[in-house]
């Protein structure tokens, strides 16, 4: 499978990536953190506060409808991208957190009671496991937990035992942020929908790797950010089945998601209105839309196709460097690698590595309970996007040899 632009083209068109720091070309790696933008979506967004910017679906006059349309255009372009049936089941949101915030408010309300039980697992990001947590203060609801194994896969027997007639929802990531694991969310979804019971995916890191088809998947929820898919920042998505969002209550009041208001009764606006109170980030679905057109014009197997070979290239080279111990090593992974130097702290490694302007993400990745599972503090993590070069990665494979080499 053969990009549609050639490598130079595509860094091109990201203006970031031409950029120096500490004197150096950059070397961007920090994709999982947060993706860089490409002029489509920069000049989009520019071009739209410049000559297409009203309040959304609140205006009669010109500008209002365009903007009015384009916004309806882009949830179009997010049905199509993650194959949902119906485009009223696609609710722009903040981001990823935001969704499944608004999942577990709003699911909770509906349908958790005492001592009812909720599943995530244990590679889960904090986004998704504190809204559950909270939720399950609310309610005094239980949390379970699905283990995974030293290779950083999920525990499917374990999941399974898990299940219960008191289970209510099961949320789990799509593609951990930490190990790169890709779930077998279909497999998950099955299982739990044989006991009747509704599965949210997270899809905050695998989105912007490879196709996703909600359909195929059969989720009930599916959660993404914009920025982490080269969108804007501050703008999210949350799929949900058309049954369920209609039983479910709003977890926000506000303009547009009301049919009338009154002082005695409020009624609410049908999908997907009910659930976007006030007004929505409409420059930033557009932008969106831009960022999900360029990846689609591009080609996503394509993209997938590349970010694996630089993956395959990264682990090896990382694997060389002696003393380095890899977290993570499923056999179906997105382009992320976490790892660490021998004993060398992962905040040394990073700094020393960003000096020679690698960008790489150092910490727990708003992952603990994962750095707990190894009894580690944190990684550092290198995470690939497709306009990354083999050069960038030999460069990083470098930088840590050097880095171990520095500490002896
Ligand atoms: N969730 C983002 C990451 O994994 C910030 O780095």
């Amino acid at each position: 499978m053969k990009l549609a632009k050639s490598i130079e083209e595509i860094r091109a068109d990201f203006p970031i990536l031409s950029m120096k720091v500490h004197g150096l070309p950059l070397i961007y790696l920090d994709n999982g953190a947060t993706t860089q933008k490409p002029e489509q979506v920069i000049q989009l967004m520019d071009q739209l506060y410049r000559s297409a910017n009203a309040n959304v679906h609140r205006g009669v006059h010109f500008l209002s409808d365009i903007v009015s349309d384009r916004y309806e255009s882009a949830r179009e372009t997010v049905r199509a991208f993650i194959n949902a049936r119906r485009k009223e089941e696609i609710i722009f949101t903040a981001g990823a957190t935001a969704s499944i915030n608004a999942v577990a408010f709003s699911f909770g309300e509906k349908y958790v009671r005492e001592g009812d039980e909720i599943i995530v697992s244990e590679m889960e990001h904090h986004a998704n496991i504190v809204p559950w947590q909270m939720l399950c203060g609310r309610k005094k609801a239980v949390l379970k937990v699905i283990p995974f194994t030293d290779e950083g896969l999920l525990d499917l027997e374990a999941y399974r035992s898990l299940i219960t007639e008191r289970t209510r929802i099961v949320a789990v990531t799509h593609a951990s942020n930490v190990l790169g694991t890709i779930n077998p969310v279909k497999e998950i979804v099955a299982e739990a929908h044989r006991n009747g019971i509704p599965v949210l995916v997270d899809g905050a890191q695998s989105i912007q790797h490879g196709v996703v088809d909600v359909t195929d998947i059969d989720c009930d929820f599916f959660v993404f950010s914009g920025h982490k898919v080269y969108g804007p920042n501050g703008i999210g998505v949350l799929y949900g089945r058309e049954k369920l969002l209609n039983e479910l209550p709003p977890y926000q009041g506000g303009g547009d998601m009301v049919a009338t208001v009154s002082f005695r009764q409020t009624t609410y606006n049908d999908l997907p209105f009910k659930f976007e109170a006030g007004t929505t980030n409409f420059t930033g679905a557009i932008g969106l839309a831009a960022a999900l057109d360029y990846l689609t014009a591009l080609g996503r197997e394509a993209v997938e196709e590349r970010e694996q070979a630089l993956l395959a290239s990264a682990t090896a080279g990382l694997s060389s460097v002696s003393g380095i111990r890899i977290y993570g090593t499923a056999p179906r992974k997105v382009s992320v690698v976490s790892f660490l130097p021998g004993d060398i702290h992962q905040y040394d490694a990073g700094m020393i590595l960003d000096k020679m302007g690698i960008a790489v993400r150092t910490g727990t990745h708003c992952a603990q309970p994962v750095m707990e599972r190894f009894d580690i503090s944190g990684t550092i993590r290198a995470s690939i996007a497709f306009y990354n070069t083999e050069e960038e990665i030999d460069a990083l494979i470098d930088g840590v040899r050097k880095v171990t080499e520095m500490f002896g």
